[in-house]
């Protein structure tokens, strides 16, 4: 073939694998097409296919790895910056969040919205259909297990299912170091309530998820927000002088793929504020609800497993993996333990039986991790869209998160918006997002918003950001 051809040739092909990565139809850390795979489609020599590669490696869009293939790399969406670290005020403050928290989650709760607002994985993202089979199952075989309570400590085989997770997260525990909840939220409330009392400060990310923030005013505690970097989690500097000079008696922390910001703490850092929280005798409340979400294998490691004397409570639940509705999660207190146990025995006595016992026969059957890996894989995709689009229809100024795990996107939105009226104006278009003012009891955030690529993807999720990035430009 003449040379010029062959010179068009590659480089129609790597263009064309180029556009595919940009449009996320290949997505970061996927595997492209064999070599000779890539012959055969496009019917040239073997000698082409690897040129056109050779140009894709150096432009920095894929990689090669010895005797594997050829795979996507991360792509930067280069156009758009990323948050700056938060400044919140260095005071204690009260909380007042959650009347607005619970009316616009009840009005978002409407079936013809697009949701970008809720933290919800949709349907086609669970594995319900696997799931409500071993319940349907379990109710045959197991009914007679609903005339009795379960032990407040929860179902043994749960539990045991549930310490095998755990060494995903590099912490090594026996099922009975486990009390099974009523979801994340029962066991981050349970948790502060056993470390800490009324008028109590609390230390926390800035912004946080509203419902650590319910939870504080909940209990009449006080909320300090704790200046936190988008991709590094909380600000250990900051921490340490906050330590300092105040008295506080929890920290609550969501270390890897915080809920709002998607940030992931390096493990020194874990370790260094594990270390830190425990010198000081501070205990240390670890929210690890997205950690299993990573896009990466294996995941990062939680604060739990640098925790060497029982300080960390963690806190987690199958709600972002398997089932919101389910309403299981689960906490192991170390050293809290007996108090977290008798606190979730005067609450409810315990968590329904015959949920758990089908829950412990699907880990069993290793479904769970198969289905969480391949959740992480197309969110990664979904998110890759999501700030290409954000990239291309928010005004300029707008900047926004790049997390490595979950499906939760941070923007901040040019000084002059207000996320509260643009809540409103999106929702009269039927789309719904949540804004910034939730996430700090200070009342900071004002022009940021959370998307979630949770249950929306592809077109419906392009249009509804045409739409949102319009409104936000007026
Ligand atoms: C960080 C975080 N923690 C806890 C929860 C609530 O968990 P659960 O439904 O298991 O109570 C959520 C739900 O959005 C969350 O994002």
């Amino acid at each position: 073939m003449h040379a010029n051809k062959q010179k068009y040739l590659y480089q129609h092909i790597a263009n064309d694998i180029s556009r595919s990565i940009t449009d996320a139809d290949y997505i970061s850390g996927q595997k492209l097409p064999s070599l000779r795979e890539i012959s055969q489609r496009y019917a040239v020599s073997m000698a082409t296919a690897i040129k056109a590669y050779e140009k894709l490696e150096q432009e920095g869009l894929i990689e090669v790895k010895p005797k594997s293939g050829y795979f996507v790399l991360p792509q930067l969406i280069q156009t758009i910056d990323k948050p700056e670290i938060t400044r919140p005020k260095n005071k204690p403050t009260n909380v007042n969040v959650a009347h607005l928290a619970m009316s616009l989650i009840t009005e978002a709760r409407h079936p013809r919205l697009i949701k970008l607002g809720a933290a919800v994985p949709g349907e086609d993202m669970l594995p319900l259909a696997s799931f409500s089979r071993s319940l349907a199952g379990v109710a045959r075989r197991h009914w007679k297990a609903l005339s009795r309570y379960e032990d407040a400590q929860g179902n043994e085989s749960l539990r045991k299912q549930i310490a095998i997770l755990m060494r995903d997260s590099g912490y090594r525990c026996k099922a009975n170091e486990i009390i099974i909840t009523n979801g994340c939220l029962e066991s981050l409330n349970i948790a502060l309530r056993c470390v800490a009392k009324p008028g109590d400060t609390i230390a926390i990310e800035s912004p946080t998820y509203f419902g650590v923030l319910q939870v504080i005013e909940n209990r009449g505690m006080r909320a300090l927000e704790i200046p936190t970097h988008p991709q590094d989690g909380i600000e250990i500097d900051a921490l340490a002088k906050a330590i300092k000079q105040q008295k506080i008696s929890a920290c609550v922390l969501i270390p890897s793929y915080s809920n709002p910001l998607g940030a992931c703490m390096p493990d020194d850092n874990k370790h260094y504020v594990v270390k830190l929280l425990e010198k000081a005798g501070i205990p240390l409340i670890e929210n690890d609800i997205y950690g299993g979400l990573s896009y990466q294998t294996p995941r990062p490691k939680s604060a739990k497993s640098f925790d060497g004397s029982g300080n960390v409570l963690y806190c987690s639940s199958f709600s972002k993996t398997l089932s919101p509705g389910l309403r299981i999660g689960w906490i192991i207190p170390g050293r809290h333990f007996e108090n977290v146990r008798y606190q979730k025995f005067l609450d409810n006595l315990s968590t329904t039986v015959l949920p758990q016992i089908a829950l412990a026969e699907f880990l069993e059957r290793g479904q769970y991790r198969r289905s969480l890996r391949q959740s992480a894989n197309i969110y990664q995709g979904r998110m890759q869209q999501m700030q290409r689009w954000v990239a291309e229809y928010f005004p300029a100024g707008t900047r926004i998160t790049h997390p490595q795990g979950g499906f939760l996107l941070w923007l901040e939105l040019p000084n002059h918006c207000d996320s509260l009226a643009l809540y409103q104006q999106a929702m009269e278009k039927r789309i719904s997002i949540t804004p910034g003012k939730l996430f700090s009891a200070q009342g900071q955030y004002k022009h940021h918003i959370r998307l979630s690529c949770g249950a929306v993807e592809g077109e419906q999720a392009k249009q509804a950001l045409k739409i949102i990035g319009k409104l936000v430009g007026t």
